[in-house]
């Protein structure tokens, strides 16, 4: 679907993290839908190189981008030549910022500073210099615990990750007051869909339990997994929200979910049902009561109210619209 009458030609449009789950979905929705605009992603892509807690420090894979036609440049957002490279040489109209340590449970202090805020700010500089539009991804995870519903206001965050998204919140918010660019900082809530089977262990619950059940395990919750409540929103709607972002009534940060919570049991029963399976659930004690989200739940009316921004996916529309692309990474990743 298509969410912006322009048709972006002579647009120049940067995605950093473009060969990430959100970036390269963005891609595709450019390349299908507005053929004439040219877009560049910056992605650092996948080393070998892992954190300490063993995941990889950066999850960006090629075939996340098999059929996109733009330019590809592998770079790290940190290398400040490199973006006085793209500044000197490019001219972009809009900024997409993706990129960034994006695993929660990183415990790199520095470089998730480095990486998420830091970096940031070099490219806001960018923008500005360009006079681009900047939408730049923040999380839901700037609100840790806070009480249900989440709003812009009332964050609290639990980790480095979220304390990091808070940060370019605020930074944004300077430069708001500061520069004339229309920037709009989008707080995702827990995103699942197509292509992001390559974030490995930190993939959408959604992937993991669908594989699970897909290799005949029996699905594997936490203790209480009917009360574990998060507000899980379809790629498609995260789309919506970015390419609405272009053209906000109002520079801001914006709440991207459902607006409804739905908890981790739902996920497996409404996956049974469309996998065709009756597996016995197992439950086993939470591990990590004390750092983890039991209730989210966007309040979403400002975002609607300045993008226009309308969710169309409930969690059984979202899941029936993957479960191909589940059972297709299954057969062709997994197996
Ligand atoms: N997926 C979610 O549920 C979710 C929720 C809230 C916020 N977000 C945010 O949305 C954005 C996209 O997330 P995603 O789920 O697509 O994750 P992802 O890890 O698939 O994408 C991030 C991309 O950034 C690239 N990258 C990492 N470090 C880089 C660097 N130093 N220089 C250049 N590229 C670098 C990675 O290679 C990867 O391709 C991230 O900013 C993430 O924090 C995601």
């Amino acid at each position: 679907m298509r969410y912006l009458e322009d048709d972006l030609k002579d647009k120049t449009i940067l995605i950093t993290g473009g060969a990430g789950f959100i970036g390269s979905n963005l891609a595709f929705y450019f390349q299908n839908n507005h053929p004439d605009a040219k877009v560049v992603i910056l992605d650092s892509f996948r080393s070998g190189e892992t954190l300490s807690n063993g995941n990889l420090k950066s999850f960006g894979h090629f075939k996340n981008l098999i059929g996109f036609k733009g330019e590809v440049i592998s770079g790290d957002i940190n290398d400040k030549d490199l973006l006085l490279d793209l500044e000197v040489n490019y001219k972009f109209d809009y900024i997409f910022h993706e990129a960034a340590i994006s695993d929660t449970t990183a415990l790199e202090q520095d470089l998730m500073i480095k990486t998420n805020v830091n970096a940031y700010k070099d490219l806001l500089d960018l923008a500005v210099a360009h006079d681009a539009n900047m939408i730049y991804a923040s999380s839901a995870a700037t609100y840790g615990n806070a009480e249900s519903p989440q709003r812009v206001g009332r964050e609290a965050p639990q980790n480095v990750y979220g304390f990091s998204k808070l940060s370019m919140d605020y930074l944004s918010r300077e430069y708001m007051k500061e520069n004339e660019i229309s920037i709009v900082g989008l707080r995702y809530f827990n995103v699942y869909g197509t292509s992001e089977y390559f974030k490995n262990t930190t993939a959408s619950m959604i992937l993991q339990f669908g594989h699970q059940i897909l290799s005949g395990k029996n699905p594997r919750l936490f203790e209480g997994s009917d009360k574990i409540l998060r507000d899980f929103i379809y790629v498609e709607d995260i789309i919506q929200a970015n390419i609405k972002a272009m053209k906000p009534k109002k520079s801001g940060i914006y709440n991207v979910g459902t607006g409804k919570a739905r908890s981790f049991q739902d996920i497996v029963d409404i996956l049974q049902r469309e996998l065709g399976t009756s597996l016995k659930c197992e439950y086993i004690p939470n591990p990590f009561i004390g750092s983890y989200q039991f209730h989210t739940e966007a309040d979403i009316q400002t975002t609607k109210d300045a993008l226009g921004y309308e969710p169309r996916y409930e969690m059984e529309d979202g899941i029936k619209a993957y479960v191909a692309e589940i059972r297709r990474t299954y057969i062709e990743e997994v197996k």
